[in-house]
Parts: structure tokens; sequence; C-alpha cells
């Protein structure tokens, strides 16, 4: 069948559609109905039906005959070692690790929080917590205490997972301090906590709250997959808002195999026993879809590459893992290829390895500028695929679907909106803009299989952020435009998310770090322009009146500060004191005009504007970090 055709039955009839996907995974219990709009604008798929994640993950593949095929191959050049593991290894490392869950107390529908490095421990905490119908929470390694804190606060997890560190270019970063003081600074208190030791660092546990991971998996007998009910939870994931506070992104039990499995032949073009590679990190969603779930949904080997692009130990670590281990596709964000790309401008060090196993390279996270893509394709000499996607839909809303039909690559494009999905964009009216031009884009109701059908105990923000301000529609928070082969453009966030290095990042969060410094009065936090990281967040502020000390100082405090609130990964460094902000007479910030300044975009006078005058002052100051040079 044509794109067409199988995107045209899907909208049509996405209940026959997806219900016919639905057969291609194990069932305990088949469904009743595979969509139930009896709550809408809420929509739940295949109800009555009963699953397993981790039985189709593993278990199904070892009785299936794969069991000696290699599931996960952890290639970490940070600590110079590699790890194969098979499908029946997983299985019986899974069901011990599940033992132990079950014998500290975990049951169906209790939370697990995972603090944890690319390791294969954090695949096997996730497998197991499926495997007994627990809802796990996976938290990435570069935020501070404090997110975590406020993670441990909304989800109120009864066990944490953490390994005792995570390794960084040059550093060890040591995990159980930052753990302990979460826990200290939390409201809830989880019941016990499993610490797995790596040799690079030996965490110190608490007696009677800490377990050892390696001692407590030896002492501990296995357990077996539950039946979930299709709609129960299998993971929170937070992602950033408009706020300092994150929202608790659920992904449901069914609707994330159906989908995901689904989208490794029909989007990626890979067959069971192939290699797939997302050069990403557990902790975020395409870590948890593509490194962990639909590889193995699929009966792919997955590589968890613990690493980076450059440096560890050169711009061809990429190449290596690709050559060594028979990748046929990776997926990363352009961020990395960036990198790449400024230690190797010619390639050299692609001309090194046999890259012939390569036959694809799907990118997203960021949109994709039209050099990075034409580098890619011209030094790798393989289709080049950009696609977007986001924390909430679990996986892509335009792709160009190469185990269907490959359709006309257009640079700046995701392609095609993907079987399931009715993207529109509108105006501020709710009005369809013109072909062509920019509007908010937006999904019609219900979104497919293996989106989000909410956030974590917020069914009011759930609304108000996505489903209110465009009745019948899903709000993406993204703006772009729609052209005449219906090809999506995906141009710039419409909230104040911004992206740096393919890491979703909340201006509001920081400002709210900078607001609690005592010395700043108030501040405004934007995202201007990065050739590495695609945007970078700088920070203006201002000060209380009458303060001595030298401003370089502050500055350095509040950097320091959104560090240790936030974490490493918001690599906030850049921040300029100034007298006043622009704003308009009702006294909103005028973030965007100050953007557009400090990446020499073109702007016009607000006509809201106060004081005009301030915005030359603002020039200066953003000329002396380097930005607004024209
Ligand atoms: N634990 C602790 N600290 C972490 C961390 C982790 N898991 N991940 C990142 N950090 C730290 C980094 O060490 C760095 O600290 P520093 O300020 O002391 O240097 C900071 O967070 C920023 O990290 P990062 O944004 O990764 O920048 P970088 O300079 O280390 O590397 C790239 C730049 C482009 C190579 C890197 O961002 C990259 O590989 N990006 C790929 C993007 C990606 O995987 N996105 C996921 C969506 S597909
Ligand atoms: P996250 O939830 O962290 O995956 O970030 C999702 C956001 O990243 C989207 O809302 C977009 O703003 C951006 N994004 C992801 N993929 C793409 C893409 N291919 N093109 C443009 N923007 C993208």
């Amino acid at each position: 069948m044509t794109f067409n055709e199988i995107y045209n039955r899907s909208c049509e009839n996405p209940q026959a559609f997806w219900g016919e996907v639905a057969e291609n995974i194990f069932w305990y219990k088949k469904w009743g109905k595979v969509l139930d709009d009896s709550d809408a604008p809420f929509y739940k798929w295949f109800t009555g039906g009963e699953t397993n994640v981790c039985y189709n993950a593993v278990d199904l593949h070892v009785e299936q005959g794969r069991g000696e095929q290699t599931a996960i191959i952890h290639d970490s050049p940070v600590t110079d070692s590699q790890q194969k593991i098979t499908f029946n290894q997983l299985k019986a490392r899974v069901a011990r690790f599940a033992g132990v869950l079950v014998q500290q107390g975990v049951e169906k529908g209790d939370r697990v929080i995972l603090y944890m490095p690319m390791i294969p421990e954090a695949v096997i905490g996730m497998l197991a917590c499926a495997r007994i119908g627990a809802v796990h929470c996976v938290v990435f390694g570069g935020f501070a205490a404090n997110e975590l804190a406020v993670r441990i606060d909304d989800c109120n997890p009864k066990v944490i997972v953490c390994a005792s560190c995570g390794i960084e270019p040059g550093r060890v970063v040591e995990y159980k301090p930052l753990l302990d003081k979460a826990i200290e600074i939390a409201n809830h208190k989880p019941d016990y906590c499993i610490v797995y030791q790596r040799p690079q660092t030996r965490a110190d546990l608490i007696n009677g709250r800490d377990l050892d991971w390696q001692a407590a998996v030896a002492k501990a007998s296995d357990a077996d997959c539950v039946s979930v009910a299709a709609t129960d939870p299998l993971y929170i994931l937070y992602t950033s808002g408009t706020t300092g506070e994150p929202k608790g992104v659920v992904r449901d039990t069914a609707g994330g195999i159906v989908s995901l499995k689904w989208s490794m032949k029909n989007i990626y073009n890979v067959e069971p026993g192939e290699v797939y590679w997302a050069a990403s990190d557990v902790g975020w969603v395409v870590g948890h879809s593509y490194i962990v779930y639909a590889p193995l949904f699929n009966g792919c080997t997955t590589i968890l590459f613990e690493g980076k692009p450059v440096g560890t130990p050169d711009p061809g670590v990429f190449w290596r893992v690709i050559s060594e281990h028979n990748v046929k596709v990776l997926f990363t964000a352009p961020t990395a290829f960036r990198a790449i790309k400024k230690e190797d401008p010619n390639g050299e060090y692609i001309k090194k390895y046999d890259l012939s196993c390569l036959q694809s390279l799907f990118l997203a996270g960021e949109r994709t500028d039209p050099d990075t893509l034409n580098w890619a394709k011209d030094k790798l000499g393989v289709l080049v695929i950009d696609h977007w996607w986001q924390t909430e839909t679990g996986w892509a809303i335009c792709a160009n679907c190469l185990g269907i039909e490959q359709l006309l690559i257009k640079d700046g494009s995701p392609t095609r909106p993907l079987p399931g999905w009715q993207l529109r964009a509108l105006d501020d009216f709710g009005n369809e803009v013109k072909t062509g031009d920019i509007g908010a884009l937006v999904a019609k109701l219900p979104l497919p299989p293996g989106t989000f059908p909410g956030l974590w105990n917020a069914r009011q923000r759930h609304f108000d952020s996505y489903l209110k301000s465009f009745p019948g529609y899903y709000e993406t928070g993204d703006a772009g435009y729609i052209d005449e082969d219906g090809y999506v453009f995906v141009m710039s966030r419409t909230d104040d998310v911004i992206n740096v290095a393919g890491h979703r990042l909340s201006t509001g969060a920081i400002e709210e770090v900078l607001a609690s410094h005592p010395e700043v009065a108030e501040c405004a936090v934007m995202g201007v322009n990065d050739d590495l990281k695609g945007e970078l967040p700088v920070g203006c502020l201002v000060l209380n009146s009458g303060i001595e000390r030298a401003p370089e100082e502050i500055i350095k405090e509040s950097i320091q500060l959104v560090r240790e609130k936030i974490g490493p990964v918001a690599a906030f460094k850049l921040a300029v004191v100034v007298k006043r902000l622009p704003k308009t007479r009702s006294g909103k910030i005028l973030r965007g005009t100050m953007k557009k300044i400090a990446d020499n975009d073109s702007w016009k006078m607000p006509a809201t504007i106060d004081d005009p005058a301030i915005l030359d002052e603002i020039t200066v100051a953003l000329q002396s970090l380097g930005y607004a040079q024209n």
C-alpha cells in the first residue's frame, strides 16, 4: 500500500486501523474497545485489554527463539568497556531485579524513581518495573538535587534506584550525595533506595534505608510478568513547561507497545534481529522510546552508548560504534552532528570506518538546520530524515516513513503527518491559516495510541495546557506552516520553552531560580541562537537598588545557583546586569524582542512598549556578551 492509502485509512477509521495494528502484540486479554471516547476530550486506547510491556519486550522473544540474540550492547568509551546482553540474560536479570523490588514491597501501580547513568542497570530497572506493573520515573542524571526533589514530591515513589555515579568527560558525577540531598529537601520520603555500586565510586549507604543492588540481587528470587490493564501507566517522564513546575507526562501500557512496535518497521524500516542505535539518554523520551522500548518490542539489538559525540575520545566515536556493531539506523539530535562537524569539518574520521551497514540517519529533538542536514548527507551518503516529536507524543508526529514508501525529502521539513495524525496550522482565533502561513500547530483529537493519556495527577493542567485554547485539538506548543503538498515546517515554540542541545528547558524555571537570589530584583531569560547547541539561555538581571557589590560577583553566584538548583544540563553560563527590563505598558517583559536583538534578527519597536530607550541599554548589555553585533 502507498503512504497515502495507509494515511487515509488511519484517518477515516482509526479504530479499524489501530485495532489491526494491535493484533501484532502479545495480549493476556484482548481489548473491549479500541478507542474509548466516553471521557472526551481525554481518550483511552484499548480499554478492557490486558498485557505487559516487559513480556512484549523480553520474554516473548525468548519464547520465539531469540534467546541467544544480543538484546543490548552497552558501549561505554568513558569507562573503556563493552558488555553484550542476550535476551536470555536480559530476562534473567530483569526477573531477578523485579524480585528485589517485590521484596521491598513494590506493588502494581507504585512509583519507582530511577536516577541512573547510561548503564544496563538503568534499562533493567525500567523493565523490572514494567514486569511487576510498577510505574517508573527516570530522572536525567544532569538534573540537580532540587529538580529530583520536585519529582519525588510529585510522584511519591516507594523506592528510588540510583547508581553510585555517572561519568562525564573529565569528571565523575557522584549521584548518591545528590540523591541524599533531594530526599532531605523533599516532603515525601521513599521507603528504600537501591544503589548500584560502580567501580569508579562507592557510595555510602544509609543503614535501614539503602540497599546495595548487587547484594540484594544475590539474595532475591525471580518475579514473573503480571498482567496489567492496557490503560495502566507504564511510566511518568517529567518535561519542562512554561513554569518551574515540570509536567509529569504519563505513558500508558498498550498504546506504547502498539505504536512503538509499528514504528520500527514502518518509520525506521528496521526488522527484528537488526541493530538500532538511538544516541540519546534514557532520561529523555527518545531514550525511553528508542533506546529501550521500541527496539526491544521489535526484537532488535539496541545500543546503549555511554559517551559523547566528541571527546570520547574523538569525533570518530559514532562511526566506530556503527561499524563495530553493524548499526542499520542511527537516531540522534542535530546538535550531536554539529559538534562532530565542528571538530571534523571534512569528515576525515568518517573515512576511517566501514559504514556500509548504515542505511539511514534520523534526526529529532530540535529543528535540523539545512547546513547540518546537507553535511550529514554528503559525508555519510545515507538517507537523512528529520522527524518531529515531543515527550508528550512518545513517538513521531511527522516523519518520512521509510518502511512504507520513501517520500520526497524537503530540507527544513520533517515531512508529513504520520498515520493517526491530522495536523492544522491555526491562528489565534482557531481559524486555519492560509497554506504556507505560520500558525499554531495543532493535532485533531483523538491523538493516536502511544501519545500521553494525561499528566500525573494534573487533569486540569493537562486540559489548560493542551486542550483549552483550540477545542477539539491538541496544542503542540510549536508554531510552523504546512505547504501545498502537506509538508509540515516546525519553526519555533509558542511558549517559553527553549531547546538547548536537544534538551527542553523552561526559561520560566531558570527565571524562578535567578529571582531567588537575594540581590536580584527581577530578571528575564531568553534562548539566543547558538551554532552548537541550537539555543543557549541568556539572563538579564536587574539588581535591588543600593547594591554595592560588583555585578560580576552576583552574576557568578546566579550562574552557580542555576547549576545547583536545576543542574548542569541547563547550560546557563551567560548573564548580564541591566538597569531595567523592556516591558509593555501592562508590565509584560518583551523577551521576544530582546531575543531578536540578540540574534541580529530584524525587529519592530513594539507599539505597546513602555520606554523605548531601554532597548538601547539592552542592546549594549547583550553586545558585552558577544550578541547583538549588528
Ligand atoms: N549527568 C551529569 N551531568 C551531565 C549529564 C549527565 N547525565 N549530561 C550532561 N551533563 C553536564 C555536562 O557535563 C555539561 O556540564 P559542564 O557545564 O560542566 O560542561 C552540562 O551538563 C551540559 O551538557 P551538554 O548539554 O550535554 O553539553 P556538552 O558540552 O557536555 O556536550 C553535545 C555538547 C552537543 C556534545 C551534547 O549536548 C550532546 O551529545 N548532545 C546530544 C543531544 C541528545 O542526546 N539529545 C537528546 C534528545 S535526542
Ligand atoms: P522534547 O519534549 O524534549 O522531545 O522536545 C520537544 C520539542 O522539541 C518540540 O516541541 C519541538 O519544539 C522540538 N523538536 C523536536 N523535534 C523537532 C524537529 N524535528 N523539528 C523542529 N523541532 C523539533
